[in-house]
């Protein structure tokens, strides 16, 4: 008996169907909502801010990773490339002194699509200036859509891993500082499966290996539109010994080649959780946050909450707790 369940066990890991944990997000108080596809960091004096997707950029703030979160304003009016007043997909990142903010000007569903730069010396309403393109940008057509871009430092120089749907998740190496894109971009995961329906990556370095997070699936407008059960969006992962490429999941499928292993999907009444993003806290240890679909609340993307939940990398794999 013993042995049947050890070798049962060992074929679900085997198979990569292991059961990804999924423990319920933690408390937060204050503005909970407006957080879709969130980044998170503190700043010097231990202010965690908050960014999320609409308007120029919404800006919270709180005293700590659970709250109580107050709504700040925008970081933007509007983007220097085309004037678009509704950004998405905030990644902020501390180089030096200065954060860096990349976020993405398209529209739904459009691969007409540009990563814009802004930078500030404090994260705080009214410190942001707009550099523009970051040189990263996709037509109609083009193998990627350019948005959601994320910063990484891998120790000698600085990636932007970027994209959704059409071509999924490409990465491209940046200037140093990382105002613009240099040399051209490159395909990192893939899912040839259905509508490609890889995007918001973001990558994680723990121990010897990078780790590519990314959201798979259907993001949005999920009170009209919602996907038969399993296609709206999870997080997945992917990891690799090097920042540009080699990743793969726990069965060392190709993450080019539709590998990439659960982290966590829709459980209980958390549904549709993505754009996902880590962050290491002093209290905590490494969390990652994300957002989600409350089902005893409401499926509109107005409704969607913050979540944040701890994750430990003792197995080599996320595990969130
Ligand atoms: C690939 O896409 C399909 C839907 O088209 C989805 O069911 C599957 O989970 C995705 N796989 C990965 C590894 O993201």
């Amino acid at each position: 008996m013993f042995g049947f369940l050890r070798s049962f066990s060992a074929l679900l890991l085997a198979a990569g169907l292991a059961q990804a944990s999924s423990p319920n997000p933690m408390a937060c108080s204050g503005v909970c909502g407006n957080a879709h596809d969130p980044s998170i960091l503190q700043s010097t004096d231990g202010t965690y801010y908050r960014f999320s997707t609409g308007g120029g950029i919404a800006i919270h703030t709180a005293p700590a990773l659970t709250g109580p979160w107050t709504y700040k304003g925008e970081a933007l009016s509007s983007s220097k490339i085309d004037g678009n007043t509704d950004l998405w997909a905030p990644d902020v990142t501390l180089v030096g002194s200065t954060y860096y903010m990349y976020y993405s000007t398209s529209s739904f569903g459009s691969q007409n699509s540009a990563i814009g730069l802004a930078t500030s010396t404090s994260m705080n309403v009214g410190t942001w200036t707009d550099h523009g393109s970051s040189g990263v940008s996709s037509k109609s057509g083009g193998t990627y859509n350019a948005i959601d871009g994320n910063l990484i430092w891998d120790g000698s120089a600085f990636y932007l891993s970027f994209g959704s749907f059409y071509g999924d998740i490409y990465q491209v190496a940046m200037a140093n500082p990382p105002l613009k894109s240099t040399g051209s971009s490159y395909n990192i995961e893939y899912n040839s499966t259905g509508t490609r329906p890889s995007e918001g990556s973001f990558i994680f370095t723990w121990g010897s290996y990078y780790y590519l997070f990314f959201s798979s699936g259907s993001c949005c407008g999920l009170d009209t539109n919602r996907p038969t059960a399993g296609n709206e969006y999870k997080i997945m992962v992917c990891r690799s010994t090097k920042v540009t490429g080699g990743f793969v999941d726990k069965t060392g499928k190709d993450c080019r080649a539709s590998g990439g292993s659960l982290v966590l999907g829709s459980h209980g009444t958390v549904y549709a959780p993505g754009g996902q993003g880590l962050y290491m806290d002093p209290t905590y240890g490494p969390v990652i946050f994300y957002h989600y679909v409350d089902t005893t609340i409401g499926y509109a993307d107005a409704d969607k909450l913050l979540g944040i939940n701890k994750v430990s990398f003792s197995s080599g794999w996320p595990v969130l707790s």
